[in-house]
Formats: structure tokens, C-alpha cells, sequence
């Protein structure tokens, strides 16, 4: 056997992956559990999209290697969508870099700005792709809670009484994954100019945007926030392009060089059909979203049901593509509860914990299942639980 590099020590592998495999082995048992834990969008994307991909098939250059940068086209419609979507003028020849996907980015900022021992903020609970990138490149996770008193945005004053000198970075995410807390200008500002004072790279991750939120934002809005903040987009839930795998980095030109940088020694350019397919998806707007999200919120309706049958408390003004519900303060932990309603009713729902301990005492649920399928959902659970009851 040969010996593992000491980097991936600590880093477990990704829960998800894990627990998919579990109910493939339920599946295969005949128990065809239904998933609503994971969040990767079931819906197909527009239309254009599929036609653009099999229209460039045939042009002989999709075979080459494409640009790291990508095609400059790519670049000119995310910088187009910058502008419609959030008032943000960015320079698609040096302030944009699409993206293997918004988790490949995480990877990238992570190797490209810490260094040995450098520390790196992360929320608890949050993505645990941040904390994992971090250890990977050797940094130090630093969390930070985020609670429901504190409504789930980081604490400023309280951090800035911190000694932060050996912080680099700071990863945020709004709309936050997973609790639905929404971003507001104010906070942006309130980060932009903490990183700027305390010389912190403000890293906001943003694929929930355009997800049950009527005021979609970017940190880069804020005024002076390209110096101090780098951002990631997504087309895997705004376009249910989650297998395509694009994702794109905005920022200041000499950020996206540093990360080009690294980048371009780990991969090589997107597939070209992948890159004209997401053009045809950025150039929709609105429409798009509303019909999307109008699908979202009857499914929504179905999770809050489950959840009221749970005894879960949850806030029905969160974004993002999950419920996030707080279980009766009698039970043990959601970890536990999960278990127990994948196994009495065979459904699984996410326990709050793998996003860090803050998560401990919730559940999420996915709106990744369409309505009929929470409909059984519901009736499982509620055939499993009222049958104890008895
Ligand atoms: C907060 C957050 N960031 C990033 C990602 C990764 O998205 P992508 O498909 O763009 O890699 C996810 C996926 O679930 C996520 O929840």
C-alpha cells in the first residue's frame, strides 16, 4: 500500500458521496428511496441550450483545445449578464473567468492565495467545499458561526475584536447554503469594508442568486469591492445545468491572473459545444427565472408540509433551492432524525451538521424532486410516523 499524501489528511470523503452509494445499496435492496437531499436540479435547462450543443458538434475545432481563458464570446455574455442581472460593469477581456463549475473555483482560490498556514474564514454551517479546498492547500480553517440569532450573516463587530492577523481569506455565500438567508446591500458593504481594513480577500460564492430571490445581488455592486472581493457564478441551479459543469470567477484583473495562473497548470479549456450551450442559456433573463421559480414554489409548499409534519420550525422567506427547518428541541440531533426517516419511511433528507456544527439541530430539504414525488414523500412519512404513533 502506498502511503497517502499528508495532504489529505483530516479530509473526509465528500458525505454525499457516501450516502448516495447507501441508497444505491437501499435501491438495489428494492427500496427506491426517494432523495430530497441533494441539490442538483432535475429540471431541464432552456431549450437552446441542448440545440446549440448539437449544432457546433459537427464544427471541427471542438475537437482542439479550447482557450484557458475561454472564448472571448463566453466572456462578453457573462460580463452582459453582470450588467442586466446586477448594474456591474466588468472587462470581459481581464475581470472574468469561466469555470469548470463554481466547486472547481473554490479549489482554485483556495491554491492560488494560501499559503502553508494561512488562515481562512469559513461559515458554520456552510458549502464544505470551502473548509475542505482550505485544509487542502494547506491553510487553517478558521469557522465562523452563523446562527439564527444572529440571523445567519457573520457577526463583524465581534470578529474585528479578533486577532486576524494571520487571516488571508473569507468565504460568504448569499443566498446562503444551506439556511435561505438572503444577502442584503448592507451586509455586502459591511464586508467589503472589513476586507478592505483588515487586508482580507472577500470570497462570495453566489450560484443561489436567482433562486426564490426577487433581489438577486453581487457583492461586486458594492462600490470598491473588485481590490478586496472575488466572486462565483454558476449555471448549475439558475439554468439546471449542474452536469454541464460551468461556472464563472469575476474580480480585479490582477485576482483573476493570479488564479488564471494556477488554473491553467491544473486544466485545460472548456469543451467548445459546453461554451456556446452556455452562451445560450445566459442570454435568458427573466422570464426564465420566473417561470423556474413559479415550478420552485409549489414544490416549496410540499417541503414546508413535510416539514410541519416534522415538528420543524423553518422561515418561509428563505432563498435558495432548500428548506432548512429547526427539529423539536426534544430530539437528539438531525443526524439521528434523518436516519431514522430514511429508514422507517425511506426518505432522505439532508441532516444540518455536514454543513459544520451550527447545523446540528436542522434539516434541509431539496427542491429538486418534482411535486408528485413530495407528494409520496409526504405520504411515506406520515404513514411511517402515524403508524408508531399508534
Ligand atoms: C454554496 C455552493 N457553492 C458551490 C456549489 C457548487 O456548484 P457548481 O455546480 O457550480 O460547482 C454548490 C453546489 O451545491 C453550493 O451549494
Amino acid at each position: 500500500m502506498i502511503e497517502l499524501s499528508n495532504r489529505l489528511d483530516g479530509v473526509g470523503t465528500y458525505y454525499f458521496a457516501n450516502k448516495l452509494a447507501q441508497i444505491r445499496e437501499m435501491n438495489s435492496n428494492g427500496d427506491s428511496v426517494i432523495n430530497l437531499g441533494i441539490g442538483s436540479p432535475d429540471l431541464p435547462p432552456p431549450t437552446q441550450v441542448k440545440e446549440k450543443l448539437i449544432g457546433v458538434l459537427s464544427d471541427l475545432d471542438v475537437n482542439q483545445y479550447q482557450s484557458y481563458r475561454s472564448l472571448p464570446e463566453l466572456r462578453e455574455a457573462f460580463a452582459k449578464w453582470y450588467q442586466s442581472h446586477f448594474n456591474t460593469s466588468l472587462d470581459p477581456k481581464t475581470e472574468l473567468l469561466p469555470l469548470i463549475g463554481s466547486k472547481e473555483g473554490i479549489m482554485h482560490i483556495s491554491m492560488t492565495f494560501i499559503s502553508e498556514g494561512d488562515e481562512v474564514l469559513v461559515p458554520n454551517p456552510g458549502y464544505p467545499a470551502y473548509a475542505a479546498c482550505c485544509k487542502l492547500a494547506g491553510g487553517k480553517i478558521r469557522p465562523y458561526p452563523l446562527n439564527a440569532e444572529n440571523g445567519w450573516i457573520p457577526d463583524i463587530e465581534e470578529l474585528s475584536k479578533e486577532d486576524l492577523d494571520g487571516v488571508k481569506l473569507m468565504w460568504v455565500n448569499y443566498p446562503h447554503m444551506p439556511t435561505g438567508t438572503r444577502a442584503t446591500k448592507e451586509l455586502f458593504e459591511k464586508l467589503v469594508a472589513f476586507g478592505r481594513k483588515r487586508n482580507i480577500l472577500i470570497c462570495h460564492d453566489n450560484p443561489y442568486a436567482f433562486i426564490l430571490n426577487e433581489e438577486p445581488l453581487s457583492i461586486l455592486e458594492t462600490e470598491g469591492a473588485k481590490e478586496f472581493c472575488l466572486e462565483l457564478s454558476s449555471l448549475s441551479k439558475c439554468y439546471n445545468m449542474a452536469g454541464w459543469r460551468v461556472g464563472c470567477l469575476a474580480g480585479s484583473e490582477s485576482n483573476i491572473n493570479a488564479v488564471l495562473k494556477f488554473k491553467s497548470n491544473m486544466d485545460s479549456g472548456m469543451f467548445k459545444g459546453i461554451q456556446e450551450a452556455a452562451i445560450a442559456a445566459l442570454a435568458h433573463g427573466q422570464d426564465w427565472f420566473e417561470q423556474l421559480n413559479e415550478q420552485y414554489k409549489q414544490r416549496r409548499k410540499l417541503a414546508w408540509k413535510i416539514m410541519d409534519f416534522l415538528g420543524c420550525q423553518y422561515d418561509k422567506e428563505g432563498a435558495g433551492l432548500f428548506v432548512w427547518g429547526r427539529i423539536p428541541k426534544h430530539l437528539a440531533g438531525a443526524e439521528n432524525y434523518s436516519e431514522e426517516i430514511l429508514h422507517k419511511s425511506r426518505v432522505f433528507i439532508t441532516p444540518g451538521m455536514i454543513f459544520g456544527s451550527q447545523g446540528n439541530c436542522y434539516l434541509r430539504i431539496s427542491l429538486c424532486s418534482p411535486v408528485d414525488v413530495f407528494e409520496l414523500a409526504f405520504e411515506r412519512i406520515s404513514h411511517a410516523f402515524n403508524k408508531e404513533k399508534k
